[in-house]
């Protein structure tokens, strides 16, 4: 099976194409470097243990992918590329759209065209917007008009549009898997999350304070319903992601149809408990500082994963050490 592989040098696509070269994969990476380097493209190689064909080329540009279509026997698309930063995208909602949805389109429009006719999407358990009840299974409503942001409506948006697609041409699958909350790193060290500029997410924070460089961790708020009064995730290990796409790949092949699967671990940890875990296995201080709840927030997140453990025979198994023993060495290496 032969796949193209957009926003590959990315965080979570560069762990998955060593997961995919590693299972014997071939792989074709597209991507325009826009949120990650050209050096992930050797790192894969030498992780993955393989060559492979890297296009520094743009979703949004079809006449790059019908040359690309046209070079390459593509089975099956994994689309990781697109905006993803939640802040950034109220300030500039049309560049979302544009980028996310619009790219999408571009991409679908020469997929058609070459007769590629699978499609792999990275969703976001975001698009279930504030949970009604817990865990969060897939049968809880995308909840369109609780989601708070652009970015969170564009992969509602483009879920829904695979949806259609596979009503309009009964020989096109989906799959959309919807990741919790992606933290870790490829455990050499090598390859992991390197946000531009200041980060928004928990884990590159803490990271920032445990190495000295901020003074303290803001947890945004700690009278919310949970044991300790901070907000409660489901922290999920990159590397268990990239099985994941594995598995759905497998899954995919010669079925028809869109398919919904939630990535997660099933657990939820709360914001202290993942600054101690860190400092537990970093040896450092991570000293908190509580201010007001952050606009848009919700107490509590965490999936039912067991629909992916039943049909895509997927579980994930690395903890929350791991997940914070593999962040720090990326982090203390990069
Ligand atoms: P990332 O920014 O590290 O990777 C995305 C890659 O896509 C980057 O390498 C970027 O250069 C590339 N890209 C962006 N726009 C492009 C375009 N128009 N043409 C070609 N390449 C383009 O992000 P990530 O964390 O690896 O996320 C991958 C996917 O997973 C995204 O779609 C994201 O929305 C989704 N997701 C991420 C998270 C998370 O917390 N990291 C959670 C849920 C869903
Ligand atoms: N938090 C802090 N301090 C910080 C950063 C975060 O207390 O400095 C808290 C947040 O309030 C939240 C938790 O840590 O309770 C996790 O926050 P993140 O920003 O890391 O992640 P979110 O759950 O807000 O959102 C992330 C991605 C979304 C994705 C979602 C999926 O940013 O794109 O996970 O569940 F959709």
């Amino acid at each position: 099976m032969s796949i193209l592989v957009t926003g590959g040098t990315g965080f979570i696509g560069s762990h998955t194409c060593i997961e995919l070269l590693r299972a014997g994969y071939e792989i074709v990476i597209l991507d325009n470097l826009c949120n990650s380097r050209e050096d992930m493209v050797r790192r894969i190689a030498e992780l993955g243990g393989a060559e492979f064909a890297f296009y520094k080329e743009d979703i949004r540009d079809g006449a790059a992918l019908d040359a690309l279509f046209a070079k390459n026997d593509i089975d099956v698309v994994l689309h990781f590329a697109g905006f993803k930063a939640v802040g950034e995208s109220v300030e500039r909602s049309v560049a979302y759209y544009e980028n996310n949805v619009g790219g999408t389109l571009t991409l679908l429009m020469a997929m058609q065209k070459a007769g590629v006719r699978s499609m792999v999407f990275s969703s976001s358990a975001t698009v279930y917007g504030v949970p009604k009840s817990l865990p969060l299974d897939e049968l809880a409503p995308v909840d369109f008009a609780s989601l708070t942001n652009p970015y969170g409506r564009s992969k509602a948006m483009i879920e829904q549009i695979l949806t259609d697609a596979c009503q309009s041409d009964p020989s096109f699958s989906a799959c959309l898997l919807r990741y919790f909350n992606p933290v870790g790193a490829h455990e050499s060290g090598k390859i992991g999350e390197a946000p531009n500029g200041i980060p928004n997410n928990l884990m590159p924070r803490m990271l920032k304070v445990a190495a000295g460089e901020w003074p303290a961790l803001t947890v945004y708020g700690n009278d919310f319903p949970t044991r300790d009064g901070t907000g409660v995730r489901d922290y999920i290990h990159v590397c268990d992601l990239a099985t994941g796409h594995c598995r759905a790949l497998e899954y995919i092949k010669g079925k028809a149809g869109c398919q919904v699967f939630n990535l997660g671990t099933g657990v939820g940890y709360s914001v202290l408990e993942m600054a101690g875990a860190l400092e537990k296995v970093s040896g450092r201080a991570v000293p908190v500082s509580i201010v007001a709840r952050r606009a848009g927030d919700v107490a509590e997140v965490y999936s039912d994963p067991t629909r992916a453990e039943r049909e895509l025979g997927w579980k994930a198994e690395l903890g929350l050490e791991r997940m914070c023993a593999d962040s720090w060495r990326w982090y203390r290496q990069a």
